[in-house]
């Protein structure tokens, strides 16, 4: 094993500075590679793109946009009717008016069976929108990187797929309706009013739409804008209030009621203040076109008894045309308050929209996430997608790389900064080689950069959101180049354990690879046995079967937030990796949660596993007299490597940064001692 620091190891710069002005002024290929602008303004989408990137049922909705036709035919049969029935009354004609009220009947009869199905097929379609929208954002989000979640709080995207969706859902089953039944009303009217009154009528009653189109247009750029401002604003709220819901230990012990309640106040009063204006400009147009529609009305009767063309209609048809021209306009008004509603829906979605339009998941997701995600619901589509991931991977040099993988590491002039702190690099020209099969401890005060180097290996980031320079390879590999491989390769146990909604054994199982991609038949107990028995196994080498044994149902007990100490989740965790059965195994502070007794049964785990020289096995732990017997030290400072050696060559160097961390620990516990 070698390692070293391109800065020196006691020869770390004076000044973190230099070493980072003096790399700002190399040629541009050595520079740290700058970060795209990843924030793309927002994109806005029509109704029809929607559609289209949904995957809505084009059939479905044709069907129900028929089932329309009839409904706006059965509408604009009532006043028809009307001047039917009236000429008949003043004309004499009783049986006519019988005829018209009976072919009436029909139609309504008709205009109902419409309805209901316009309106089935309509709830279908949009619920097959909104149940593959939610899926491809599922998807999308499952396959991002850890900047992005960096960058956007979990509660918002939770926000995104829930609300968001619901908005657009519910465009689509009620305004979609409404604006297809408005424009067929429309163009019915124009052709009717031509039949009865002659081009002059309806000419007149088309000069009517374009001063409500100019009032829809204004009103339609509003509302696009404040519903996006809307779902911004209830997002942020959503993002608070379940931040310091999932914290509620926190505020309680801190008694941050008010703290947290005045916080929540003030945006929802933001979120109100934005809806209120909304609400305004909603009232403004809707004034205006309820007015517009009484003035039209007016017009067309002093039209019909005034104007030379208009003397010549019967008092029927003059009757019919102006309860026509008042569907009209009314009908117009639906079209644009319709419309508006799906400004406001395609506003509020933009962010879902941007999620969409980011581009597919570069070969190198965390498929460690996704598989945990996804493992255990066999049909689901996240893991479907997984198992083809896997599938095609198998196909690539990488995959073949992974069949002959050893686990030896190695980082060449590596340098990282994070997307939030691209200026302050938290690692700086690491030289690092490990061996497969070797095992290591990184040692360093709090912040030195310890968790960073390990989650490297993971290659959690987008290379193009962070700042890095160097390389760092696995078995000679560029890291970068592994893809989804290195998912499978690498293996963390880290501070805060993670479970995931299920029983114990569901949660080690999910590090077992043919589980979490669905391959385990779990109706077959042959299947079911052996994964069990593997479970078991895992959970034996992780010191976790004597307190899952104890457990009210065992292996079938549900991790809820109180169900296990923090000790018992972490021993769960590292079941789950040794599960996995990765070349690399880091342990970042994986036994800080655990007691005495269990942290020893742990560490005996961990040495086991560095005797067996099966795994290349890096270590992270602040308590360096607890640390089992590793080949290596790397003793980390400001981001750099300090020292690197055995405990026993570092404790001897005068003056180490190893010796005084040991000094540091002796008198914390001695003081604990004597305090
Ligand atoms: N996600 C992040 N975004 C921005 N900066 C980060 C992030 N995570 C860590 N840092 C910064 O990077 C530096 C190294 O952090 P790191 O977590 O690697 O330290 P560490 O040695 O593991 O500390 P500890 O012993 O406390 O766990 C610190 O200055 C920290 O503030
Ligand atoms: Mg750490």
């Amino acid at each position: 094993m070698s390692a070293s620091s391109g800065s020196g190891r006691a020869a770390a710069p004076r000044k973190p500075w230099a070493a980072l002005r003096a790399k700002m002024t190399q040629p541009r290929s050595r520079r740290m590679e700058q970060p795209k602008d990843r924030e793309a303004a927002a994109q806005q989408i029509s109704l029809l793109q929607m559609l289209r990137i949904s995957g809505a049922k084009p059939k479905i909705m044709l069907m129900g946009l028929l089932c329309s036709l009839v409904v706006s035919a059965s509408n604009v049969a009532t006043p028809t009717a009307f001047g039917v029935v009236m000429d008949a009354v003043a004309g004499g004609g009783s049986s006519e008016a019988k005829r018209s009220l009976l072919v009436l009947i029909g139609i309504y009869i008709l205009g109902t069976f419409a309805q209901v199905a316009e309106t089935a097929l309509l709830r279908l379609s949009s619920e097959t929108v909104a149940a593959n929208l939610r899926v491809r954002l599922y998807e999308k989000l499952l396959s991002r990187r850890v900047d992005f979640f960096e960058r956007t709080p979990s509660a918002k995207l939770n926000s995104i797929l829930s609300n968001d969706i619901n908005v657009l859902q519910n465009v689509l089953t009620n305004e979609v309706t409404k604006i297809i039944q408005a424009v067929l009303e429309v163009i019915v009217v124009l052709f009717l009013s031509m039949r009865l009154g002659g081009p002059t009528v309806a000419l007149a009653l088309l000069l009517c739409l374009p001063i409500n189109a100019l009032g829809a247009i204004q009103y339609q750029g509003w509302v696009r804008k404040s519903a996006q401002e809307l779902a911004g604003k209830f997002a942020s709220a959503m993002a608070d209030s379940a931040e310091k819901l999932s914290n509620i230990t926190v505020v309680r012990a801190f008694g941050l009621f008010s703290y947290a309640k005045t916080r929540y106040e003030r945006m929802i009063a933001e979120c109100t203040a934005v809806g209120v204006q909304q609400g305004i400009r909603e009232g403004l147009l809707r004034g205006f076109l309820k007015n517009n529609a009484n003035v039209t009305a007016v017009a067309m009767l002093s039209f019909c008894a005034f104007a030379p063309t208009a003397r010549k209609l019967t008092p029927g048809n003059a009757l019919t045309l102006v309860f026509m021209s008042i569907n009209m306009l009314q009908n117009f008004s639906k079209l644009i308050s319709a419309c508006g509603e799906v400004s406001k829906a395609l506003g509020s979605t933009t962010s879902a929209v941007q999620i969409l339009q980011l581009p597919d998941a570069p070969a190198g997701t965390a498929i460690g996430d996704a598989e945990q995600a996804g493992g255990g619901t066999r049909a689901s589509f996240a893991s479907r997608t997984m198992e083809r991931e896997l599938r095609d991977s198998s196909e690539t040099p990488a995959n073949v790389w992974s069949k002959e993988s050893a686990g030896a590491i190695r980082f060449e002039d590596f340098s990282f900064a994070y997307p939030s702190r691209l200026e302050h690099p938290a690692l700086r020209d690491i030289n690092l080689s490990i061996p497969a099969g070797s095992s290591v401890a990184l040692c360093g005060p709090s912040g030195s950069g310890k968790s960073t180097l390990a989650n490297i290996l993971l290659n959690l980031y987008d290379k193009s959101a962070v700042r890095t320079s160097g390389r760092v390879q696995l078995d000679g590999h560029e890291l970068e180049s592994l893809g989804t491989d290195v998912g499978r390769l690498v293996g963390i146990v880290q501070q805060e354990s993670a479970l995931f909604a299920g029983t114990v054994f569901e949660n080690i199982a999910l590090g077992d690879a043919e589980y979490s991609s669905g391959q385990v038949d779990m109706s077959d107990e042959r299947q079911v046995a052996a994964l069990r028995e593997r479970v078991e196994e895992a959970a034996a080498s992780a010191g976790a079967c004597e307190f899952i044994a104890r457990l009210p149902q065992g292996y079938d007990t549900h991790v809820s937030k109180s169900a296990l100490s923090g000790g018992q989740k972490q021993r769960v965790c590292i079941a789950r990796v040794l599960l996995r059965n990765p070349r690399v195994i880091v342990f970042d502070e994986a036994t800080s949660a655990l007691d005495n007794a269990a942290q020893l049964v742990v560490l005996d785990t961990i040495q086991r596993l560095i005797d067996s020289r099966k795994y290349t096995i890096i270590l992270i732990s602040h308590r360096l007299r607890a640390l089992p017997h590793v080949d290596q030290l790397i003793v980390l400072r400001h981001g750099t490597v300090a020292e690197v050696g055995t405990a026993q060559q570092l404790l001897d160097t005068p003056h180490s940064a190893f010796a005084r961390l040991h000094a540091l620990e002796d008198a914390s516990i001695t003081r604990q001692r004597y305090t």
